[in-house]
């Protein structure tokens, strides 16, 4: 069989990781975006400028390049619509259509959507269009145990959060009555503010199965204790048994479970959805809380789970989902556990300062196992080195048979990439996530036990820390 052509939207660290699994699953890859990313130029075929959010444009490419699939990786490149341009020519894509993206691109939607199909496991929450509605709206939350959001995408940057972001309900209103009045017209979203631990499931969905992927952990914050402004993620991790420490199967399933009721309810309505859908939840006292949906693959995430991806080849994988038939397809990950740490210009969740080169000895990370995925760079002035854009610049992903062993590969790593750069220093450490996971158990209620932490392999419920391995 002659491998199969695929036309790849985007250049993000994400789509380098995408790109990366179709690649190694054997199909011509042709690459369409705005910026040229160093590792996806080395995989593809042809490399074209594009603007992702070009319905027409990306159609032209993709007849181009004779593409037998399209993938889109960017939120606004799905936003745009441009999953439904590529379908009436007739090419199959990996992608939800414009009118279900919304799930993502309309925080405003989403509520509405879920509250009508009687999904109920969800922060309670208020649609604001006019100031005058904003004291209405707060009465129904106490003090400031709230969170503003803009309705549209903002790349994770745009929530406030009650007790970070703004000390008192006082506070709460003058940054949603400024939200707002920035907002073009738009409405802002007000939520409970829900304490708990974040988890990140995403899952193939062929319009009608949902089919899961391993949990992530996202640190999106961007310093170290979770402080700092709300970025796009600073890294993430996974374990071996495919959850995390502080999150049980059973919280998995209840999530699972809530997106299966998604996209019947889409199904209901007359959209189908076909893509990647990522839920970002937050584990609770009363269970698992839906906080976002994302109508892509997550990054950080994506970066995760990918490297242990070894079901059927990627792209056929892939291929079945935008045809709508899963059905057949062998799908799974292998049983270990990955850290990702992201490299990002200084400043980067504040004031992001562009334009430092960055000297990168992917040999000897390759040696020692270290996979480095380029995100907003572009080719630097000597062979190895690349200049930070203002976002995420490089991830390095390390794959082991414990976290800490995974985490060891990243930390590592670090040391062959020179240059003046921001990360975070407690991603997938072990006072890191032993602290959340003696959080999660005083939420429910668990006695912790005087002891270290381990990765989780076997277990299915929520216990107390054990030893980190
Ligand atoms: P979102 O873009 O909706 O995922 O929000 C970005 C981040 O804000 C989330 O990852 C959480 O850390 C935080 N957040 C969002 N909604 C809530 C909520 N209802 N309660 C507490 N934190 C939240
Ligand atoms: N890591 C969060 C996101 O991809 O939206």
């Amino acid at each position: 069989m002659s491998p199969m052509r695929v036309l790849l939207v985007g250049a993000g660290g994400r789509e380098h990781a995408i790109g990366a699994a179709l690649h190694r699953s054997e199909a011509l890859l042709f690459v369409a975006a705005p910026t040229v990313n160093p590792g996806l130029k080395r995989l593809a075929q042809e490399y074209y400028p594009a603007n992702v959010e070009d319905g027409p444009a990306i159609v032209a490419r993709a007849r181009q390049c004779r593409a037998q699939l399209a993938v889109l990786g960017p939120d606004a490149s799905i936003a745009a619509g441009v999953a439904d341009s590529l379908r009436q020519a007739g090419i199959p894509t990996l992608g939800p259509g414009q009118q279900a993206a919304r799930l993502e691109s309309s925080k405003a939607f989403a509520r509405e959507f879920l509250a009508r199909n009687g999904i109920t496991a969800t922060p309670t929450f208020r649609i604001v269009k006019a100031p005058g509605e904003l004291d209405a709206a707060l009465s129904a939350f106490s003090g400031e145990k709230f969170v503003i959001k803009p309705t549209g995408l903002t790349g994770g940057k745009g929530v406030l959060v009650g007790g970070i972001d703004f000390p008192t309900a006082a506070d709460g209103k003058s940054r949603a009555l400024a939200m707002l009045a920035e907002s073009h017209g738009q409405p802002i979203v007000l939520e409970e503010r829900l304490e708990g631990e974040e988890f990140s499931l995403m899952a193939f969905v062929d319009g009608k199965r949902v089919v899961p992927m391993p949990l992530v952990k996202d640190y999106k914050r961007a310093l170290d204790g979770d402080l700092g402004g709300n970025t796009g993620g600073m890294g993430s991790f996974s374990t071996r048994d495919h959850l995390l420490p502080f999150i049980p199967a059973s919280d998995r399933d209840t999530a699972v479970h809530v997106m299966e009721q998604t996209v019947a309810a889409l199904h209901k309505e007359g959209m189908d959805y076909r893509g990647i859908l990522y839920g970002g939840f937050m584990s609770t006292a009363r269970g698992p809380q839906l906080l976002e949906y994302n109508a892509r693959f997550g990054d950080p995430e994506a970066l995760n789970v990918l490297t242990i991806y070894e079901g059927t080849d990627f792209a056929p994988l892939l291929l079945s989902v935008a045809e709508g038939e899963t059905r057949d397809v062998f799908v799974r990950f292998r049983r270990r556990a990955t850290v990702v740490k992201y490299l990002a210009p200084p400043g980067y969740g504040a004031t992001s300062v562009p334009g430092g080169e960055l000297q990168i000895d992917e040999a000897t990370l390759a040696r020692n196992a270290v996979t480095v995925y380029y995100g907003s760079v572009t080719p630097g002035s000597r062979a190895g080195s690349v200049v930070m854009g203002t976002s995420r610049a490089i991830a390095l992903v390390g794959e082991g048979s414990s976290l800490k062993d995974a985490l060891n590969r990243v930390e590592e790593g670090i040391p062959f990439v020179r240059g003046e750069y921001s990360q975070r220093h407690d991603i997938a450490n072990a006072i890191d996530v032993t602290k959340r996971v003696t959080r999660m158990n005083s939420l429910r209620g668990i006695e912790p036990k005087p002891q270290g932490l381990v990765d989780n392999h076997t277990r299915s419920g929520p216990q107390p820390p054990q030893v980190f391995s």
